[in-house]
This record gives structure tokens, sequence and C-alpha cells, in this order.
């Protein structure tokens, strides 16, 4: 897609259309290295370069600042601290008293104190190493159960709640409590957080961005420059990854490049390497899950009363949104007919946790699969069996069992139609069989095997935010210019959108071009996040191709005679249906310019039908639900709490596909990076809140040898029942749970070694399965 391929002499099958796996439009650059990322591209004239000056406390009052040694270092253009700030010190994505320097106090190790700029990033780094911060030390709450003892949160906590949930576990005639310990998440994506400032004319700034929001970064550039947004432009062509990570924090990064661009009116760039931005950066919320839950002789559940305690760190940030999606996947696959979950967002003195792949449903999930867990050890059940009695009714099934704890009616379940694929795949009850005959005869490495089924809501909870904006050119050669306020970050937007608007035209993808999110291009955008970059701007982005195509069928019609609706656009050509008309879509172009008729369409769409009231956190937040399910093996090493994931089957609903082989990449990488949060990628802090795991060496990523043999199918003939583009559903996010099947064939394979599996937490290092098999805790 990258060659402009010229328009060929006669019409012939469009290519590229949606439905095919059209390899993603970066793919030969990525794997050649040519694509362009903020740190490849060159640097304008003059360009300087940014280092931070980070706290290293966990929490003190800043009793002064040095920076007059730094400022005389070689190379040195500026040092700048919060004072300098020519707006508003404040880079909240939401809530307003989110710092990007701090000012009179730090709130955890590794804040930005102060930002240096010079000729060189050495440069940089040396003077900044110059700065020197005085402290006054106060007590620090550094974990999740200090912050709920302290009662200590960034946002007051969230009820969700249906029905009399304790009533109804005193009445029922079982019940069990149980606790959760989860931990976080670094995105580790490989480009790291970057952002190259450029000052124009009068007070306008451009930003090249390795983010996720445009439109976010600008709004934060705006505010901390004293500038209207108008004057600020956002750009980004691609990322290197982003998972989350770069929904909200990149605009720190922006931030402190504009801020430096503005006192030096030269641009600038920041480029935090990876220790830096390990130890900067938000991250996924760890935390812990209590429950009580009243079940019956069957499984079936009764009530349940659960909390949830994020670790939100210092800033809420999007803490509260993370919480309110936490909170709205506790039920999973589970009808619950009496429930209270309450959220808490601990605040704590340690950096600030953000977005990440899922958003809290991942927590939520695992912290209701846990519960399951203990109801189907406490009768001796598997958890199919649990499951069965406990599933919301199917689709063309109503037994009343269809309402989530939040009050959205769940219409489109085809888990059974998906658990019905996975048993072609895979014999749960065989493998149960030789996995018990191959503990019988091992003595030291023990197999177990975990299912898990997924239900993931579609759309952002706050239903403002599913809007977007696309912008179309055609030109007289027959090219399209497309453009979107969505962001590629290596999922495949680019291309599925391109694949939309070549099939609107009937065109090969070929002459589809996409091009980098522009705040100026489209503006107002939400961020590319909550799996629904491709729902959105595919059909924004349909819509102006809709338009553009009405207003050249009536060119068309116009030369032939005919009525616009006999125009019939494919093969990359338009032909009439009433008639013998027919000429290249390249023709039609340069008859429309000919005869004065714009070629140039922007398009827009919002979700309809969606609500949800954040105070009584209830309504239909979510446009459709996607599911999947994975059955997992793992085997653990009872000496040493190693383990491995050996194998992973899995069915997963994308709806009628946009393009599957993308699809099935997505599948693959959520389910490996949630095999990371659920097996090796452990956080650690010390006892002064320093976290000491800030580097690869330390902080354990799966790698190639991780991935299990997986087999991963998208479930067939499953078009989306709302009409979404082309009855596709999202994939972003979704698959990363079934990573949980993973956690579960652990947590089987300990219980078959006799051990305490109940006690297992996640990560399932080394160390917590040893935990787990022994009850012995070497801490
Ligand atoms: N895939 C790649 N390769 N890189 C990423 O950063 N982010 C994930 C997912 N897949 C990500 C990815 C996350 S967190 C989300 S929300 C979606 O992509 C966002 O893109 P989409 O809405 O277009 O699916
Ligand atoms: N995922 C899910 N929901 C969201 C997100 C996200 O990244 N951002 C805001 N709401």
């Amino acid at each position: 897609m990258n060659r402009m391929i010229r328009p060929e002499p006669e019409t012939r099958p469009a290519q590229g259309g949606v439905r095919q796996s059209v390899a993603h439009e970066s793919a030969e650059r990525h794997v050649t290295g040519k694509a362009i990322y903020i740190d490849d591209a060159g640097e304008p004239e003059g360009c300087l370069h940014a280092w931070t000056v980070m706290s290293d406390r966990a929490h003190a009052a800043i009793t002064g600042i040095d920076t007059a040694e730094a400022a005389a270092m070689p190379g040195v253009a500026a040092v700048v601290t919060a004072g300098d700030i020519p707006g508003r010190n404040d880079a909240g994505p939401i809530l307003p008293g989110e710092p990007l320097l701090a000012d009179s106090v730090v709130e955890n190790w590794g804040q930005a104190i102060a930002v240096v700029a010079a000729r060189t990033e050495a440069e940089a780094r040396a003077a900044a190493a110059r700065v020197t911060v005085g402290y006054e030390d106060r007590p620090a709450i550094l974990t999740v159960d200090q912050a709920l003892a302290a009662e200590s949160h960034v946002i007051a906590p969230m009820i969700m709640r249906r029905g009399e949930a304790a009533s109804a576990i005193a009445a029922a005639p079982h019940r069990l409590d149980g606790e959760l310990r989860f931990g976080g998440q670094d995105h580790f994506y490989l480009e790291s957080q970057v952002a190259m400032a450029i000052p124009g004319e009068d007070d306008a700034i451009h930003i090249h961005s390795s983010t996720q929001h445009p439109t976010e970064v600008q709004h934060v550039v705006s505010r901390l420059l004293g500038v209207p947004y108008a004057a600020v432009t956002v750009e980004v062509r691609r990322m290197g990854g982003a998972f989350g990570g770069k929904e909200s924090q990149a605009s720190l990064i922006a931030g402190m490049a504009a801020v430096l661009a503005c006192k030096t009116g030269k641009p600038v760039k920041l480029r935090l390497n990876r220790d830096t931005d390990m130890i900067m950066t938000g991250k996924r919320h760890g935390g812990l899950a209590r429950y009580s839950i009243g079940h019956d002789g069957d499984g079936r559940i009764l009530g349940l009363d659960m909390i949830i305690a994020l670790d939100a760190g210092s800033v809420p940030d999007l803490s509260g949104p993370v919480l309110t999606r936490a909170l709205c996947h506790v039920d999973n696959v589970y009808y619950l007919p009496a429930v209270t979950v309450t959220g808490y967002a601990c605040k704590t003195h340690t950096v600030s946790n953000t977005a990440f792949r899922g958003f809290g449903g991942p927590q939520g999930m695992l912290a209701m699969e846990s519960a399951v867990m203990r109801v189907a050890d406490a009768l001796g059940r598997t958890p199919e069996e649990i499951r069965a009695v406990n599933g919301y009714d199917p689709i063309g099934r109503d037994t009343g069992r269809n309402l989530t704890p939040y009050g959205q009616p769940v219409r489109d379940n085809v888990l059974p139609r998906v658990m019905e694929r996975l048993a072609e795949k895979v014999d749960v009850a065989a493998r149960r069989r030789e996995i018990a005959a191959f503990n019988a005869t091992s003595p030291v490495v023990k197999k177990g095997l975990g299912v898990f089924p997924v239900k993931f809501g579609i759309s952002f909870n706050l239903p403002t935010l599913n809007q977007a904006g696309a912008l179309l050119h055609v030109y007289t050669d027959g090219s399209v210019h497309l453009n979107h306020g969505g962001t590629e970050m290596g999922q495949g937007l680019f291309v599925k959108v391109a694949q939309v608007v070549a099939e609107a035209f009937g065109i090969d993808i070929g002459h589809v071009r996409p091009s980098s999110t522009r705040t100026d291009k489209v503006p107002n955008t939400s961020a590319t996040a909550a799996s629904s970059g491709s729902d959105l701007n595919g059909m924004a982005a349909l819509a102006a191709a809709e338009t553009l195509r009405a207003r050249m069928a009536a060119v068309a019609a116009d030369a032939w005679g005919c009525s616009a609706a006999d125009i019939v656009f494919g093969d990359n050509a338009v032909r009439s249906s009433a008639g013998d008309g027919r000429m290249r879509f390249v023709d039609l172009a340069q008859l429309c310019w000919e005869r004065r008729v714009s070629l140039s369409a922007t398009g827009f769409y919002a979700t309809p039908d969606i609500h949800f009231d954040q105070g009584s956190m209830t309504g239909e937040p979510f446009y459709y639900f996607a599911y999947g399910a994975c059955v997992a093996e793992a085997a653990i090493d009872t000496l040493t709490g190693e383990n491995r994931i050996l194998s992973a089957h899995i069915v997963h609903d994308v709806g009628t596909s946009l393009n599957p082989a993308i699809d099935i990449g997505q599948i693959e990488g959520a389910f490996v990076q949630g095999l990371g949060w659920l097996t090796t990628e452990e956080l650690w802090w010390d006892g002064e809140g320093r976290l000491r795991t800030h580097a690869p060496s330390t902080y354990k990523i799966p790698t190639s040898r991780d991935v299990p043999a997986m087999s991963i199918s998208l479930l067939d003939e499953a078009p989306n029942p709302r009409p979404t583009i082309f009855r596709s559903k999202a994939v972003g996010e979704p698959p990363f749970m079934l990573a949980i099947a993973g956690w579960l064939a652990i947590r089987d394979a300990v219980k078959n070694a006799g051990g305490k599996a109940e006690t297992l937490t996640a990560p399932a290092t080394g160390e917590a399965v040893l935990r787990a098999v022994t009850g012995f805790d070497a801490q």
C-alpha cells in the first residue's frame, strides 16, 4: 500500500477490501527497519534534547531546588521547574491537580521535578544530575493494604449493587470467603515514550508525540503553555507499541518537551530510555480482591459480596474509569442474582497507574474466577460443572438470567457456540484424564489444566467518548488520502480502515493511503483505546466515503442519463446497472473535478444506544460484548516452582472479521501479553517506594520460548448482531483475558501437587508457585 499503484487501463476485481487477510500497512517497513518512528525522523535544525530530574523520595516536601550549577553546564539551553511553566502546571487527563513538574511536594519516587534541554542528550543528562533538590521526608503509603487501612483513596469508593447480597449469602446453603492478590504490569512497548515539540509562529507549536490520544496531548500542552487548542497541533504517524501506556502518559512527555520548546524557542525532543520510562510512567493497576460468596450444593452462585482495591498510585489519572470497568467485568460470563462489588482506587506513594489493555477488566475477571474456583474446590466439582449452572442465557433462550449487575441485558451471548467449537478442538475431560495419568507417575513435575471463557464489553464506559471523525480526499489520479482520529500502534487499525475505504469505493487498497493522525485534520478525538479503534474510525471513514460516493454517483448518473441509485462502484470502476455506462474510478474522479464537484469529505460516527450512569453504576454502557474461550495446560516443578504453559487452544469471536490475519495476530499477542501479566512479570518496590524492577534484567516479559503451542480459531459465521462496521467486532483487548486459562492451569497443577491452590497469587512466578505448593513463605 505504501507504493502508489497506477490505475490499470482496464477494470478488474479490486484487491484488499474487507474480510481479506491484507498485510499490516507497515509490515514490510517494520521488518526492514524502514518504518519511521519519532526518534528516527530527522531533527529540525538546532533541535535540543531533554532529560528529566526525577524524585528520589516516595513522599516529601520540597524544601528547595537548585538549578544554577546545571544551568551553567556545557550545552545547556534551559532548566525548567514548576515555576517556569507559562500556563497551568496540570497534566491531569480527567481531574485537575496532577502537576507536570512537582511543585511543593513529591508523591512518588520517579516523579518529574525539573527538565533540562541541552545540545545533546548526554549534556542534558549530565546537567540533570547536577540539579539538587532539598526534601523533608513525609510518611509514605506504599501498599494497597496500608492505603485501605488509612482510607487513602484518589477518588471516592464506587459501589455496584444488585439485589441483597448480604442476605443472599447468609441464606445460602454454603458460604466461603477468600482473597486474591494480583500484580501490576509494565507496558514494555518497544518504543519508549518520546515527543518532539517544534515551536512555530506566534504561539503555535507542533508536537510529534508517540501517543494514543493526540487530542489529549493537545489539551494538556495548551493548558501548560496557556495557549488555545488551535495553536497546538499534535501529530502521530505510528507508535512502536502502546498498550494503554500512551493513553494519558504521553502528555507528560509531550508536555515537558513543549514547555522547554516554549522557553527556548527551539525544537526540543524528549525520549525516555527504558529505565526512566519504567520508573516514571504508570502501569497496570495491581491490587487485591476480597470476597464472600454464597452458593448452593450444585455450585449455583446465590450471592456475592466483593471488594476490589486497585493501587492507583499517587494521582487519579485514569483510575476512576479503570475501576469502573473492573466492576463492570466482575460478572464476566456469570449471572449473579445478588451482588455488591465495592471498588477502591487506593492512593499510594508510588507511580500513578494508568490504562493497560483490558483496563481493569482483567483484574475484575481474575478476582471472580478465583472465587468460582473456590466453589468448585469446595464441592469437589470441575470448574466446567460450576460454569454450567451459572451462565448467562444464550441467544434465543430467556430464563430471566441475562441481566448484568449494572443492568445491561446480555443479548448476544454466543459463548455456548464458542465452547462447542473449543470442544471440537480439545476434549477437556480426556485431557484431564491424561493429565491425571501423567501426574500419577511424575513425582516432581505436575501438570494442570485451565479453561477460561471471556465476555468483554465493547465501548468506552463513558458514552461521550464513543465518537470518531474521518477525512477523505479523492485525487484526480484515483488515489485516496485517508485520515481519521485513530492512531496506529501496531494493532492494524490503519489497514483495517483502509480496507473499509477500498471496499466502499470498490477500488484496490493500494490506491488508499493512510496518513498521520493529526489534531488539525480531525479534531476533538477520543483516545484509540477500549478496543474501539476500528469500530469508531471505520464507521467514520465509511461515512466520509459514502458522502463522496454519493457525489461521484450523481456525476456519473448525469453523464449517463440514469439515476444515481443505479450507479455501482466495484472492480476499480463505476457502472450503471440501468444501462451500459461504465468508466474507471480514476476517470470518474477526473470528471468530478472537471464538473467542479468537491472530492473531499469528512465523516463522523457516534455509537448509538449506549448510556451509563456513573453515580448509580447502572446502564447499558456496552454496544455489544466480545466472547472467547481458552483451554490451557501447564506444568510446574514442585521443587523449584518453575512453570511453563504447554499449550493453549483458543476460540475467539470477532464477529465477521475485517481482517482475519490481523485479528489472529491480535489474539495471539494479547494472550501472550496476558500470560506475562499472570506468570513472569513482577513489579517489585523496595521499602522506600523505589521500583527495583525497571529493566529487562529484572522484569521478565515473555520471550519467544515462553510462547506455548497455540491453536487459534475465529468463531465462524458469527456476524455482530449490531450494525457495526461490516458486522465485525473489536479484538484489541478481549483476548488478553484468555490468558487467565494459563493461570488457572498453573493453579490446577498446584492443586494436583497437593498444594494450597487457593493461596496462589498473580503473577504465578516460581516463588509464588513454590509458596502455594509448599505453604512456605521464604519472605
Ligand atoms: N497491538 C499492538 N501491536 N500494539 C499495541 O499497542 N494495544 C492494544 C491493542 N492491540 C496494542 C495492540 C490496546 S491496549 C488496545 S485498546 C487496542 O489495540 C487499540 O486499538 P484498536 O482499538 O484499534 O483495536
Ligand atoms: N480500555 C477500555 N476502556 C477504556 C479505555 C481503554 O483503554 N480507555 C478508556 N476507557
